[in-house]
Order: structure tokens, then sequence, then C-alpha cells
């Protein structure tokens, strides 16, 4: 979601005739764009905003800007603390930002908005995007679910969704720029909703413009994925076989007090139909340990949970107390040194589904797109199976953006290695 709001930033920069830098001491305007979803976010922010001040230092013309979640939870401390910060813009008030240049050429004050809107989608405001092969497609913004550990709903607001002619004009630009994969996005993409028209309706439209090789979505809410959206995803070949399923807790009791609408045993089920509607679908997911209250045998049920759907890959995180939310209120809050324990844990049985899941994958064919040089070796590509995991392999005669059958030889856990087999798609 940031990547897609810095490249909203960036095309409006660039109408009002500015141009990006990889040089940063060669930056007038210097903005950072923030997330605050857990404290170690935040500190990156901090430490940042640290080196552009004493780059300020040395030129004091810089104009420094903190844009984002984090402009909103942040504000009166930003203000109060780093004075050397000129501007404040929430998540929902970019477009404010060549009006507020132009006013702090006047007089020179910090100038803050961090009002949030129920109708800002940025609908034709197209991102100035990077030349690759995947591009982000914001479709929704916002969350109303309220999770009690989460303070999106407090920093981005209410949930929202773009027209659908909006998203389906900006797809079709990207492909006609060369972008061989789209993914959209969303806090809760699932529960996009526009005029009545529902996630599963969008994603059927979008897969059948023409020349669209790949189609993704992040993130959906269990609670909201439907039969329908699975059987929509089944019929497109162009929409990868792949979901990003967040459990966060597999306890039934945490789950409750996390407010996150399901039980363990709906989720398993889910997974279940998931992977019969979508054989081989490659199921992602993330996982919080050590939220208030979380009982050893709490933590077990969510091991007990991986054990059961054998996630293809995690993120995993340390529970983090956020300001303004529920969660924070909890007088049973976990030590940190029970947190790490249960962390290196998951990710220690998360590592072994992963190379089990991957090893399923030895001796078959997949198709692989390919998106980049290997970082290890130049000789060779890194490109995706549709079911989202990394393969490397020699280049021989293929290119960037081409599909190519793989034979897959070997796992290192994470990543699967192969051999061309076929090129099936030229780019
Ligand atoms: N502490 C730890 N992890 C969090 N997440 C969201 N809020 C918190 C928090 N307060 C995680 C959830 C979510 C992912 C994007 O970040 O797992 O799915
Ligand atoms: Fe946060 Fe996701 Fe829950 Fe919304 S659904 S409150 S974004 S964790």
């Amino acid at each position: 979601m940031n990547v897609s709001d810095s490249e909203l930033v960036e095309s409006l920069l660039i109408k009002e005739g500015y141009q990006p830098t990889t040089n940063i001491n060669k930056a007038n305007l210097l903005f950072i764009n923030t997330c605050s979803i857990r404290e170690h976010a935040e500190d990156k922010v901090h430490s940042q905003l640290g080196r552009f001040n004493l780059l300020k230092r040395n030129n004091p013309g810089i104009i420094i800007g903190v844009l984002g979640c984090m402009a909103q939870s942040l504000k009166h401390d930003i203000l109060e603390n780093k004075p050397y910060v000129d501007i404040v813009l929430g998540p929902d008030s970019y477009r404010k930002l060549p009006d507020l240049l132009k006013r702090h050429e006047f007089d020179n004050k910090s100038l803050v908005d961090t009002k949030l809107s129920k109708f800002e989608v940025y609908d034709n405001l197209f991102p100035n995007r990077k030349n690759g092969v995947n591009a982000w497609v914001t479709i929704m913004r916002g969350c109303d679910k309220f999770c009690s550990f989460c303070i999106v709903p407090f920093t981005r607001g209410r949930e929202r969704s773009r027209s659908i002619d909006g998203i389906i004009n900006e797809v079709k630009s990207a492909v006609k720029n060369g972008f061989s994969e789209i993914t959209l996005l969303g806090q809760n993409v699932n529960s996009y909703n526009y005029e009545g028209l529902s996630f599963h309706v969008l994603l059927d439209k979008i897969a059948k413009i023409s020349g669209l090789v790949r189609l993704r979505y992040t993130s959906p809410h269990p609670q909201d994925i439907t039969i329908e959206l699975l059987k929509v995803m089944a019929e497109h070949d162009n929409i990868c076989n792949s979901i990003h399923l967040p459990l966060q807790s597999g306890s039934n009791k945490i789950l409750k007090r996390m407010n996150r609408t399901y039980t363990n045993t709906h989720f398993i089920n889910l997974a279940k139909k998931i992977r019969q509607i979508l054989p081989n679908a490659g199921i992602s997911t993330d996982i919080i340990v050590g939220f208030p209250g979380e009982s050893e045998a709490d933590f077990y049920e969510t091991l007990n949970v991986m054990e059961k759907v054998k996630f293809d890959s995690a993120y995993t995180f340390k529970y983090s107390p956020r300001k303004g939310t529920k969660a924070m209120g909890y007088d049973d809050q976990v030590n940190e040194k029970i947190k790490q324990r249960r962390l290196e844990k998951l990710i220690s049985l998360q590592s072994l589904h992963t190379k089990q899941r991957n090893e399923n994958f030895i001796g078959k064919i997949e198709k692989v797109l390919i998106e980049k040089e290997s970082k290890r070796d130049e000789r060779k590509w890194s490109g995706r199976t549709d079911s989202n995991k990394w393969v490397v392999f020699e280049k021989e005669d293929a290119k960037l953006k081409d599909i190519v059958e793989v034979y897959i030889k070997r796992t290192s856990g994470v990543t699967l290695f192969g051999e061309i087999y076929k090129k099936v798609k030229a780019a």
C-alpha cells in the first residue's frame, strides 16, 4: 500500500514540475511515507527523519515532509519535537500537496493536514510507476473491521471503494505500458463494494482485460472469502493461484478478543475449500504471537492450526501495542521474553512447512513469469510461479517478462531451483 501511495504522490509532484532523484544530496524535497502498524516501523521513521535533519542543516532550503499513517497519529509529537519537519500530510490529503508547497514558499510555516475522508479514493490520479513487471492498483482504502490490535482503522479511516471504471482504466493503461502483472491492493480487498458490485465481480471483469498476463490481490479478510470469489479465480487462467489468508491466532479465545469474527474451525475449513477449488493454491498468512492474554495453551492452538493448514509462507509478528486500539488497554500483556520465544518457535515450524510444501514441487514443471535477475548470480533469472513461489534458473535465451515452463529440481527451503523446459509466452 505504501509503495502505491508513494507512486501517487510522485505523480502529483511530477505534474508540478518536480523530478525524482536517486541522489539524496541533490533533493530539494525530502518526503517520507510512513507506516505505524508496529512500533518497529515507527522507529525506522524517527531515525530516517534524524538523517533528513542533518541534511537540512547543511541546506536549510530543503523541505521535509511526513506523509501517510504516522502523520495522522504522531502529528503533535512531530510538530513539537521536530521543528525541521515542514509538512505533515495524512493518507487522504495527498491532493493538497501542491497547494501546501506553494503556501510554504510564502510563509515558511509548518503545515499540517491529517483529516481523514469518507470519499477520497484518488480516482483518476494515476500513480507514477517505475518500469517493472508488476503494477500495484489500489481498489479500496481504509478499513471498518476494527481488529482490536490494529491501528489501521484509525490512521486510514473508513472503508471506501474506487469506481469499477476508474480501476479498469488504470489496469488497461498499466497493461498498455508494458506491465505483465497487476496486484489489486486494499486494506481489505475482498470487502470491495462499489454501488453494490462486489470483489468477485470486479476480479472477473479485470481478468478479461486483453493482454493482462497475471492478476493478484492482497490482502483479503478470511470472513469475506466467498465461494463465488474462489470460482472466479478457478475460471480464469490469469488469476494467480495464491491467497494471502491472515490467521492472526489459532485460539478461539484470542480470535474473539482480537475481534477477528471467525473461529479456528471456520479458518481450517476455508483453507480446505480453497485447496479443493484451487488445487495447489499457495496459501500465505500473517500470525501475531503474544497478544494480551495469550496463554501457552492458546499459543499451541496457533501451532495446531499451522499443522492442519500447512501454510506455504507466513509473516510472523510479536504483538506491538498501538495507542488508541482496544488491545492496548488490556491489562494482561505478555512479556517480551515469552513473545520472543513463541516467535522463534513459530518461525521454525513455518520454515519446516515451507520446505515441505516446496518439496512437493520437485520433479514438476511450473509456469514462471521472469521478473528479475537473480541477486546471487547474474547468469540466472528469478521469477514466480502462479502460486507465488520464487524460482531461480539459468537464463538461456529467455528474456525479462517471458513466461517459461521450468522443471523444478530442488529447493533451498524458501526458493525453488530448476531449468527452463520450454518458453511458453514471449514478452
Ligand atoms: N502488532 C503486531 N502485528 C500487527 N499487525 C497489525 N497490527 C499489529 C500489531 N499491533 C500485523 C497483522 C496484520 C499485518 C499487516 O500486520 O498480522 O495482518
Ligand atoms: Fe487491521 Fe486488517 Fe483488521 Fe483492518 S482487517 S483492522 S487492516 S488487521
